[in-house]
């Protein structure tokens, strides 16, 4: 069973400047939230409670201020900072002492995932023993991310990252599943060309072992990397007309740990007491009827 995650909410978020130069990126409103709820809602519907949040050196008490270690979602929550972004599996070394021998979830701080079934495949997912899961999703521009080719059988055959010559439309979205090798696995990597350890690499150890698996977010579900300007307001539009045609919210924190018995009616006052007279505040008031 896999009971921790670790989210990876550093970087420089380069491509969004200058929005990004005072704030960092994974708390920058995707509409009504903070963009850094949608990964961390995913781990919480994956019933993970033990998350450990990577941010940028300097950039702690800005998310503390969001997300304080004390919070009133059932869910401990640690910190710890990087350096400088060296790479996705460097979460894996500075989260070594957090991991200690349990196996671990990763998403990446800037990616939003939403469709039916999802909850069933994410706890799927968290019951892996051996070995590494990575979810795969058709997109029409697969070059700007890692890119995987799987035979009839869905085996991974091959992984790219951001390859020159496009193979296929599947990207590697930022969700993976490992097995508590990953630590050293992550040690063992080299830095690639753009001085990086590339979470490509990580996954074709695993697939040269024959211990990579894909799992599938479906046609009928939705893969977004809110990292570029443009996916960042497709993402908060496609949020906004979801929520607003329904009158339900994705990626509520507390509403998921309602619903998952780790909260009750006190903690829910206590966090419409935290953010105060607002939407979100009206929407869990209405959770307690
Ligand atoms: O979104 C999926 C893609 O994410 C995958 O398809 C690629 O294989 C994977 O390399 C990654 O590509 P990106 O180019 O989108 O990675 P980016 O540098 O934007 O980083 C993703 C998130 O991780 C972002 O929120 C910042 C954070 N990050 C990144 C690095 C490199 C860190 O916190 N520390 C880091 O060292």
């Amino acid at each position: 069973m896999i009971k921790k995650g670790i989210i990876l909410a550093g970087g420089m978020g380069t491509r969004m400047s200058p929005l990004t130069k005072a704030v960092n990126k994974q708390l920058l409103p995707l509409y009504d939230k903070p963009l850094i709820f949608y990964p961390l809602s995913i781990l919480m519907l994956s019933g993970i409670k033990d998350i450990l949040i990577i941010v940028n050196k300097g950039q702690l008490n800005q998310f503390k201020k969001i997300l304080p270690e004390k919070n009133s979602l059932g869910i401990n929550l640690q910190y710890k900072e990087q350096k400088k972004p060296g790479g996705l599996p460097e979460a894996f070394i500075i989260g070594e002492n957090f991991i200690k021998k349990d196996n671990i979830a990763l998403i990446l701080g800037d990616n939003f995932f939403y469709g039916q079934n999802l909850t069933k495949k994410l706890k799927d997912c968290t019951k892996l023993k051996h070995g590494a899961k990575v979810f795969l999703h058709p997109v029409k521009n697969a070059a700007q991310y890692g890119v995987a080719k799987i035979n009839k059988k869905n085996k991974i055959l091959k992984i790219i990252e951001k390859p020159k010559k496009l193979f296929s439309n599947l990207a590697v979205t930022g969700l993976y599943f490992f097995d508590n090798n990953v630590v050293n696995m992550s040690k063992k990597l080299r830095p690639s060309r753009r001085k990086e350890l590339e979470i490509t690499d990580l996954l074709n150890s695993y697939r040269h072992r024959n211990k990579l698996k894909a799992e599938f977010i479906g046609r009928g579900g939705t893969w977004l990397d809110a990292g570029n300007i443009d996916d960042y307001y497709d993402a908060s539009n496609y949020i906004g007309t979801l929520e607003n045609r329904q009158g339900l919210k994705i990626a509520c924190l507390e509403e998921i740990a309602l619903n998952n018995k780790w909260i009750g009616k006190k903690e829910i006052n206590d966090s419409i007491n935290f953010y105060g007279s607002c939407e979100y505040s009206k929407y869990l008031k209405n959770l307690l009827k």
